[in-house]
């Protein structure tokens, strides 16, 4: 099955009970038990699991050719779910640039758990071997990271892990299922914040687990259940709709992202452009490797602040906002939004400037997005 019809097919698509062509949005907390002594009835309480949210959960599962899937109320639940694998003791590896809530789960929340969590550069191999102690149970993958793209080699990493008896787990947000597969290149758990591209319409927020180990999934349906962190009914829904045309949408986002990264090389004001697939990138060879094509976010840094702050004040298309991964264009400034808890000087060491800017592309028409970058540039 190819993309657009496996998004359609295969999993949960039709109402088992009506025949409805839309998985119902079953609104109810509790279900009626038939009796005492009769087989368990798959449905008890919606904290422990929906019809609406299995549906989800199997579509995600489909997506990533997974043989489990979980469902949580945001991206940052499904991480924080999965950071909970670890005990008293341990020790976890992280990217420098790692999403800001996972940086600050990891540092605010998991201290209290006697778990530490080291903070380095994974774009090379050899330097995660060196951080690995006897107490490393994971190693946590965002690839290509956030804002500026950095990649890392996701099967270099996991048969490093593997050896070492490691678990790891990849934030997948960026690349989606349809463009990377963790799970294949050997990753145990992936995550998604469906928030973004799976959802697509800025109008949610969910996160979703997807893993080929019965017992790491064992272990976070009991999370699920007990920390309570289980999508809502309706956001379930909204998420499975959405993921219906995530195909289209994303090939016309990918592709306006292509175009305007070499429009914005070609421009006097911008000082440099990150995207995985442009040549200049240092590991664009791995990215390729591991992933379809560069996806729709890409960033750009602009030549001082009169240009950004310019820039921002012209720009018409693109809304200026956190998040991505909507039908609609979304810039966003790093130093004043996402990485806005960091010092300067801790930017500084990520490379992030003040005058970088992260553009989630969109599904307008490129001629519209290329004429409002170039009129707010110049
Ligand atoms: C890469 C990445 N991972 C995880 C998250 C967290 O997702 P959510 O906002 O759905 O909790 C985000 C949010 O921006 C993100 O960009």
């Amino acid at each position: 099955m190819d993309i657009n019809t496996k998004l359609l097919h295969g999993y949960p698509v039709v109402d088992p009970f009506t025949g409805a062509a839309s998985i119902p949005k079953y609104q109810t907390s509790t279900f009626n038990q038939k009796d005492l002594t009769g087989p368990k009835q798959p449905y008890s309480y919606t904290r422990f699991g929906n019809p609406t949210v299995a549906a989800l959960e199997e579509g995600y599962a489909h997506l990533t050719n997974a043989t489990h899937a979980l469902a949580f109320a945001s991206g940052m639940a499904a991480i924080s779910n999965i950071l909970m694998l670890l005990k008293s003791g341990d020790h976890v590896i992280l990217p420098i640039e790692v999403y800001g809530g996972t940086c600050q789960f990891a540092t605010a929340i998991l201290p209290s758990y006697n778990i530490e969590a080291e903070f380095i550069d994974m774009s090379s191999i050899k330097n995660i071997e060196q951080h690995i102690r006897e107490n490393t149970k994971m190693i946590y993958i965002e690839t290509p990271s956030n804002p500026l793209l950095k990649v890392s080699d996701i099967k270099g990493i996991t048969d490093l892990a593997s050896e070492k008896g490691i678990m790891t787990v990849a934030d997948n947000t960026f690349m989606t299922a349809l463009y990377q597969q963790p799970l294949e290149l050997g990753v145990d758990i992936v995550i998604e914040s469906a928030t973004k591209f799976i959802n697509g319409h800025s109008d949610v927020v969910c996160g979703l687990i997807a893993t080929n180990d019965e017992a790491i999934y064992e272990k976070l349906v009991l999370f699920q259940k007990n920390f309570g962190g289980i999508v809502g009914v309706d956001d379930a829904w909204l998420v499975l709709r959405g993921m219906k045309t995530m195909g289209l949408r994303m090939e016309r986002s990918v592709y306006n992202a292509e175009k305007i990264a070499e429009f914005l090389l070609t421009q006097e004001k911008v000082a440099k452009v990150y995207y995985p697939t442009l040549s200049q990138h240092p590991l664009s060879d791995v990215h390729k490797k591991q992933a379809a094509n560069g996806g729709a976010v890409l960033s750009f840094e602009l030549r001082d602040e009169e240009a950004l702050n310019s820039f921002i004040e012209k720009k018409q298309i693109p809304i200026l906002a956190v998040s991505l991964g909507g039908v609609e264009s979304i810039i966003s400034h790093p130093t004043t939004m996402s990485h806005a808890c960091l010092t300067e000087e801790e930017r500084r060491h990520q490379g992030i400037s003040n005058t970088l800017l992260r553009l989630s592309c969109g599904i307008e028409d490129l001629d519209d997005l290329l004429q409002d970058l170039e009129q707010a540039l110049n």
